[in-house]
This record gives structure tokens, C-alpha cells and sequence, in this order.
């Protein structure tokens, strides 16, 4: 798919929040979303939802005409107190493990699933308003987008809050591994053809490795503010 695909605006208003995995865009978007009473995109959870659904259909992820007709027949439903149906089955959990997040980047290198998953990720923007949160929402998918953001911070950093998370969960988990695994993820995520993972050229960059989930939130909404 091409990128910066110049637009005209969008009739509804969008945000868009890019970056790595691990950078806080998931955190960010669902407290925007939730101050400003609009929707949220969650992208990565389609990817997510495309690679659990090939395990379960034993589907080899280099497969790729099956894999996207999988991503084109997702039976979804993203419940409004935050689970996630597959097929009806809450697979939340499921979805957010290391393996489900390095999975789905294996799946998303593959132009016909993100084409596959492009009209459903289109259709999340409605009245009044729509946080998307992903790697190309900036660049591929909402080009038009009122305000873009590209969050940013260093594998280590990520990897570290990735691992309070994780060891907070009772999970078994060495800081070493998750930093290899980052970087792998990264990148896959940037070097792939297909709306690979970049800044788009008008979107506004923050480098959040030093400041707090506070602090990040009070620099976008000061952007938002601006508009
Ligand atoms: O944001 P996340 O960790 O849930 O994303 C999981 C993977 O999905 C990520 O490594 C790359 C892919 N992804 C993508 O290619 N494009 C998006 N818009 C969102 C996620």
C-alpha cells in the first residue's frame, strides 16, 4: 500500500498514534479516547486477532493467501468494557501474551492482510471523533488525520516497562529476553514493504523514554488543544 496518500480531511476528526511496540500508544489512546468521548482503533489487536485465529485454524503464517482470507473473515467484536471476541470467545488475554504481539508482527508484514484489514480499520471512525492506535495510522490509513502523534522511546526502556507489567502479572520473564525480543519485533515492524513502521511527515514526535504516562498524556492534549 502506498503511504502519505494526501487526502482531503476527514468529515469526522481523528488522532492518530503511532510508534513501537511497548511505547505507551495503548495507554495514551485509551485515556484520550475516554476524556474526549470518542472511539478507539486498537489496529494491533486485528494483527493480534489474525495470528491467534491461524494458530487455532493451523494456518502457517507464510500462507498467505489463507492468511488474509482468515484477517478478511475475523468474526470481531471489541465489547465496550474492553474484552474482545473471537468466533465469541473472549480472547483478551490471548491476544496481549509476547508470542500472540510477535506473531501478529509476522502476519502484518503480509500486503494482502493489511489490505484485508483496511476497510474494518475504516469503519472504526464515526461520530464524534476517533483515536486510532497502531503503527501506520498517520501514514496509511488515516492520512487526513487533524492531529498525528509518533511516540518514541528506546528498546531498553520499552523492554523495562514491558517487564514491570509482565512481572506485576505473576509472569516468569527475563529483561534480556524481552530486549532481544523488541528489537526483533522493531524491526520487522520497519523493514517490511507494506506500510512499514514510520513517522508520518506531519505528525508530531515525542520521545516519552523519561517522562510519565502523566506527562505524555498532558504533551498530547496540549497538541490536541492547539487544533
Ligand atoms: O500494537 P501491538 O503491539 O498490539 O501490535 C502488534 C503487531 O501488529 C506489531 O508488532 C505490528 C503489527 N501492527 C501493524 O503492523 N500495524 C498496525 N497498525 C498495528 C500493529
Amino acid at each position: 500500500m502506498t503511504q502519505e496518500i494526501k487526502t482531503e480531511p476527514e468529515a469526522i476528526p481523528v488522532i492518530t498514534i503511532d510508534g513501537p511496540g511497548g511505547v505507551g500508544k495503548g495507554t495514551i489512546s485509551a485515556l484520550l479516547a475516554a476524556k474526549l468521548g470518542w472511539h478507539y482503533l486498537d489496529s494491533g489487536a486485528l494483527y493480534r486477532l489474525t495470528g491467534l485465529a491461524c494458530v487455532q485454524n493451523n494456518i502457517a503464517f507464510d500462507a498467505t493467501v489463507q492468511v488474509a482470507n482468515i484477517a478478511e473473515d475475523l468474526q470481531v467484536e471489541f465489547l465496550p468494557t474492553g474484552g474482545i471476541l473471537l468466533d465469541g470467545v473472549d480472547v483478551e488475554a490471548l491476544i496481549r501474551t509476547e508470542i500472540a504481539g510477535n506473531n501478529a508482527s509476522k502476519v502484518a508484514a503480509i500486503p494482502e492482510v493489511r489490505e484485508a484489514l483496511f476497510k474494518r480499520q475504516k469503519a472504526f471512525l464515526q461520530t464524534p471523533g476517533l483515536i486510532a492506535d497502531g503503527r501506520d495510522m498517520g501514514t496509511t490509513i488515516f492520512p487526513a488525520a487533524s492531529l498525528k502523534i509518533f511516540l518514541i522511546a528506546s528498546a531498553d526502556e520499552r523492554a523495562k516497562r514491558r517487564y514491570k507489567q509482565l512481572i506485576e502479572k505473576g509472569n516468569n520473564v527475563k529483561l534480556a529476553d524481552l530486549v532481544v525480543e523488541i528489537q526483533e519485533r522493531d524491526e520487522r515492524d520497519i523493514n517490511r514493504s507494506a506500510s512499514p513502521l514510520v513517522a508520518a511527515q506531519d505528525a508530531k514526535i515525542i520521545d516519552t523514554s523519561t517522562l510519565s504516562i502523566n506527562e505524555v498524556f498532558q504533551k498530547v492534549e496540549r497538541l490536541y488543544k492547539r487544533l
